[in-house]
């Protein structure tokens, strides 16, 4: 069922919570791909009802991203989720989230604001406020739904890891699901973004597994050094490609290391066709 309120979500959960039912939350900006449906799915598997949110959110766009033209396909992707069973789409209005006429910025509203090394490294440094935005809406789609469990994409690791320790932190009784990153099968990892993409523009992104693939193979055969790692990207980049970071940090910290190991991630963010793309490996095992 499509809900547009806070209220009505409130009344369903409220009923399942009567009869003693789990409840998991994949909060999503709708233009659902088959990412998320892995998300869906696995909520599927794990909890007796789902909810599934499809709200763009204002605050974590900065004022020059691409908040106006990012796809809004509400219709097609309720249908998907009516497909795989989702028991409510929560697509609520900026009104409705944020309050009518609300001034969206931080000298108006209660932030959720993790520390300052988190929200300022790898994407944090070119999209200033856009963690903070993040766990905002996110603590609050937590608090309207009140889920048991909510699922995540490790398509976008900084932000699962941002999350976690919001949760931690603030001790939020949810349980975070991290889940494994879907690719086509060329390695292309899917994003709502690779739409703007042009064909030529699809091949030119392959870039960004290409070389993290090189990466973690260079890995298992012993190089650990990162900036060697790192330098092997050179090899895989031309002037079709603007890369904006290439790292190799803790997975769990996001601390830089000197060396690889098993709890290594390598991270990519760079534009194709002036799309902002990120992809990430584990360079130990899954
Ligand atoms: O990953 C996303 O699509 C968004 O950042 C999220 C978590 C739905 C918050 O708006």
């Amino acid at each position: 069922m499509l809900l547009h309120t806070i209220k009505e979500v409130r009344e369903q959960i409220h009923k399942w919570r009567k009869d003693e039912l789990t409840v998991g939350l994949v909060p999503t900006m709708g233009a659902l791909h088959a990412g998320h449906m892995s998300l869906i799915k696995k909520a599927k598997e794990t909890c007796d009802r789902v909810v599934v949110s499809d709200f763009v959110n204002p605050i974590q766009f900065g004022p020059s991203e691409d908040f106006d033209k990012y796809p809004r396909t509400l219709d097609e992707d309720v249908k998907l989720c009516e497909k795989e069973g989702v028991d409510i789409v929560f697509a609520p209005s900026a009104n409705e989230m944020y309050g009518e006429g609300q001034k969206l910025s931080n000298d108006n509203l209660t932030y959720v604001c993790p520390p300052f090394f988190y929200v300022n490294t790898l994407c944090g440094k070119s999209r200033t406020g856009h963690f903070d935005g993040v766990c905002t809406v996110v603590l609050k789609l937590f608090n309207i739904v009140q889920p048991d469990f909510a699922f995540f994409g490790q398509k976008d690791a900084q932000q699962v890891i941002i999350i976690k320790k919001m949760v931690r932190d603030l001790n939020v009784p949810i349980t975070i699901v991290q889940c494994p990153i879907v690719r086509e099968e060329s390695g292309l990892a899917l994003s709502s973004r690779n739409q703007y993409l042009t064909e030529n523009g699809r091949q030119d992104a392959l870039v960004l597994s290409k070389i993290l693939h090189n990466i973690k193979s260079c890995y298992k055969r012993g190089i650990t050094e990162v900036n060697a790692l790192k330098e092997t990207a050179y090899n895989f980049l031309t002037n079709k490609h603007d890369l904006e970071y290439l790292e190799i940090v803790d997975k769990n910290t996001l601390e830089d290391k000197i060396k690889a190991d098993n709890e290594s991630i390598a991270l990519i963010a760079c534009r194709v066709e002036g799309v902002r793309l990120i992809d990430n490996i584990y360079l130990g095992e899954e």
